[in-house]
């Protein structure tokens, strides 16, 4: 990675010492916006926003206009991967994903890689446009989805409470199940690399459902496909910029850490600071971790609590995010007041 950089976000990435931490939020871009939702119903479906790469390039853009972020994310959404094999998936008002599940090994000749890049060109398309049309402070940010989390709304089907039919064929046909997830691994490998070929300059991959695993699956299913994903860029692409995010994983972090070989972690509302600040942080850089929750509800609160995770973790690197994505009920002037608060923060 080039130290030359003058984009925040990818120093704090190098472990550069800075004034203060770049920022971005999760869901930067979506239905809290006003302008969103208008793109929205001018593109008529959620996939359409997705695929059409003027409409993708510019709701990627709209949070910048208001507060000026360090980093873009590219809009799109995990489940493009299982729509690009070819399962039938929709989004559903006030449901979310819904897809025809597959719950076998058999049932995977359903899939084929065969139009995957066909299918996900326009998503490479919105990549390459928002890379010269980003302010030239801001880095761009590529993702996809774990395979575990992915692999989830393929089984079940949909947003699940107990993910018993993921983890009934994991535990019962484990062989079969690996062929799934080695389906998965390659496609968002190569998605990702053709997404950093376009100009993404780092990628954050979601793991949302990780913390559902056991220690033992965890290792099998979260942590080796990530590792073999980073592999696969990093062959193409040395030492590039991989943020993992396995959300709810508690004492499995440091492990996966280690293990995975990721530039840096997004930790969930719940990690405790001064165990991230202590364990975490030396190894990798931290991003997060603000609740989404106190996003909505604002004021000192909030201020305070921000000033709390920046002086945490003010001693090493840090880019400041939420601990999840912004929910659809968060006020934007709330946004605005925690760009304001960082912005006006130094490091002392
Ligand atoms: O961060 C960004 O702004 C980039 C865009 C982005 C979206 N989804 C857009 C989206 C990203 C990074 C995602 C990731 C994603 N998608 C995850 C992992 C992170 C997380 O939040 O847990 C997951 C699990 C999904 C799957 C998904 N997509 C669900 C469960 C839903 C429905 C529930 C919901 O939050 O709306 C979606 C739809 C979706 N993805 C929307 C957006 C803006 C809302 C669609 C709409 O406009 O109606």
């Amino acid at each position: 990675m080039p130290n030359s950089t003058d984009k925040r976000f990818l120093k704090a990435l190098n472990k550069e010492k800075l004034d203060r931490p770049p920022f971005w939020l999760m869901r930067q871009a979506g239905r809290y916006l006003p302008e969103y939702r208008q793109t929205r119903a001018d593109a008529g479906s959620f996939l359409d926003l997705c695929y059409t790469p003027k409409l993708a390039e510019e709701v990627t853009l709209q949070p910048l206009r208001r507060y000026d972020m360090d980093a873009a994310i590219l809009f799109a959404d995990i489940l493009l991967i299982p729509d690009a094999l070819g399962q039938p998936l929709a989004y559903k008002e006030g449901e979310g994903p819904v897809l025809d599940p597959v719950r076998s090994a058999k049932e995977l000749s359903s899939l084929s890689m065969d139009r995957l890049h066909d299918h996900l060109a326009p998503v490479y398309e919105t990549v390459s446009r928002l890379s010269s049309s980003i302010p030239s402070h801001c880095s761009l940010i590529g993702f996809a989805g774990a395979p575990w989390t992915v692999a989830t709304y393929m089984v079940e089907g949909r947003g699940s409470k107990d993910y018993a039919n993921i983890k009934k064929w994991m535990y019962s046909d484990p062989a079969g199940f690996q062929q799934l997830m080695d389906i998965l691994v390659v496609s968002t490998a190569e998605y990702l690399i053709h997404q950093i070929k376009a100009g993404a300059e780092a990628v954050q991959i979601f793991d949302t459902w990780a913390g559902v695993l056991p220690d033992v699956e965890f290792r099998r299913w979260v942590i080796e496909p990530t590792k073999r994903i980073v592999e696969l860029i990093r062959k193409d692409y040395p030492d590039f910029p991989v943020i993992g995010f396995p959300k709810g994983v508690a004492g499995n972090l440091m492990e996966f850490v280690k293990e995975t070989g990721v530039t840096g972690v997004s930790l969930d509302a719940s990690a405790p600071l001064e165990w991230a600040k202590r364990e975490i942080q030396p190894h990798v850089t931290v991003q997060g971790n603000l609740d989404p929750i106190l996003l909505v509800a604002g004021g000192q609160a909030m201020v305070d609590r921000i000033h709390q995770i920046l002086e945490t973790f003010k001693d090493g690197s840090h880019i400041f995010n939420l601990g999840h994505g912004i929910i659809p009920q968060t006020p934007p002037e709330n946004v605005g007041l925690l760009a304001d608060t960082l912005k006006n923060w130094k490091a002392s």
